[in-house]
């Protein structure tokens, strides 16, 4: 009941300090803005400040009050969650480099998103951009458990307590990925709160991202003997490197669900996190919990659209001899190209030396590059 009115309070300020702000409607969902704590220099260093001054480091503004305190209950994971955050965009810049949109980011300007207007949208790079965020942070937090980094928490041996193998036993220092997991969920879901469609959408695709990253756990292990030999070997739970699982929800973009918007959700209860989507071809089947989904088509993302806070293809470097989506036709739209050959000089023909020295000759290579009009 107390929540709820606290709720409503805050609901009706934002009501009355923004009326009058007509600047208020392009603002980014409150819950993204941490986002922006990967911005490179004065962020991070700022972070490094005692624990008891955290809640107020200025840094910290881009966070909600819950994200604050949850950041300040868990000392160092504010670290992990910068990194997890620049881990992040990376990974969307790599698995997006060769298509139209490229996971272009802003760091200027406080009102919108790092990642533009895209994430108000309802298409498929909107549900990448949650899954991908949301999963970083539960791997760069699970992980920074195991280094020891965050204090509230460490390795995650309760796995260790299963049944290990013939030749193998449990030892070490396994990820904690459900630490990650319920930290990321606690941190990132906090403002996808209400009843709309899109807060539905985001919620579930945010789960999609971590539920990749608990899903990803494998076994590692190690031998120990005499050199080579295996007398003991001994195992540990870890994940993957994080480009693993850019690339499975990468793959989870190419395959999304269309869903129905608004009256065909219903919420299944059960944590607010499981949503009964109704796929927009009643010929497919519905939505599991690691397909991403989306019920708006993308744009074309040929042109500068303020809209969209994205800059259009001209002046991209395309393949001309692809025909693929990196090819120059369809990286731009069809509008042409421009061809420049150039030369470079670069190191050539390596050989060894004994010892221990490389020798190389300085060859020079003509090259072209090409770009949209
Ligand atoms: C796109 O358009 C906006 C305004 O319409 C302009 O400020 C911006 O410079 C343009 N960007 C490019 C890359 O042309
Ligand atoms: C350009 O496309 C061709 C054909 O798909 C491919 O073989 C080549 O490696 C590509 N070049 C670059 C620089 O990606
Ligand atoms: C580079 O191109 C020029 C002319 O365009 C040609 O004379 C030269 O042999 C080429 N060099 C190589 C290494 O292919």
């Amino acid at each position: 009941m107390r929540l709820m009115l606290l709720m409503c309070l805050a609901w009706f300020m934002t009501l009355t300090c923004g009326s009058g702000d007509k600047r208020v409607r392009v603002r980014a969902p409150r819950g993204s803005k941490w986002w922006s704590l990967a911005k490179p220099g004065e962020v991070s260093n700022g972070l490094r400040a005692p624990v008891r001054k955290l809640y107020n480091n200025p840094s910290l503004l881009p966070l909600t009050k819950r994200q604050r305190r949850l950041v300040t209950k868990n000392p160092g994971a504010v670290m992990a969650v910068v990194s997890g955050a620049r881990m992040a965009i990376d990974e969307c810049q790599h698995q997006f480099r060769k298509r139209r949109w490229n996971c272009p980011i802003r760091f200027e300007g406080h009102r919108s998103s790092i990642f533009g207007k895209i994430i108000q949208k309802g298409c498929r790079e909107t549900a990448f951009v949650y899954s991908i965020t949301s999963a970083a942070v539960a791997y760069s937090v699970g992980r920074a458990c195991s280094q020891g980094t965050i204090q509230t928490c460490s390795c995650d041996n309760r796995v260790h307590s299963r049944p290990s193998g013939e030749d193998w036993e449990w030892s070490g220092c396994s990820d904690n990925a459900k630490f990650g997991h319920k930290f990321s969920r606690k941190f990132v879901d906090v403002l996808e709160k209400g009843r709309d469609f899109r807060y539905m959408i985001n919620l579930h695709n945010n789960e999609v991202g971590r539920v990749h990253v608990s899903n990803s756990l494998r076994r590692q292990c190690k031998c120990h003997g005499m050199s080579g030999s295996c007398t003991i070997k001994t195992c540990w739970m870890t994940l993957p490197d994080f480009r693993s699982i850019g690339l499975a929800l990468k793959d989870r973009f190419d395959g999304a669900s269309q869903v129905l918007p608004e009256n065909s959700v219903r919420n299944r209860g059960r944590g607010k996190r499981r949503f009964n989507f109704s796929p927009a071809n009643s010929l497919h089947k519905k939505p599991g919990r690691r397909d991403l989904v989306y019920f708006e088509d993308s744009p074309n993302f040929c042109d500068n659209d303020s809209s969209l806070g994205f800059d259009g293809t001209k002046g991209r470097e395309c393949n001309h001899s692809s025909l693929g989506v990196d090819g120059c036709d369809l990286m731009c739209c069809g509008r042409g190209f421009h061809t420049e050959h150039y030369v470079v000089q670069d190191r050539c023909q390596c050989i060894f030396e004994w010892c221990c020295e490389v020798k190389c000759k300085m060859c020079t290579f003509n090259r072209t590059r090409s770009t949209c009009l």
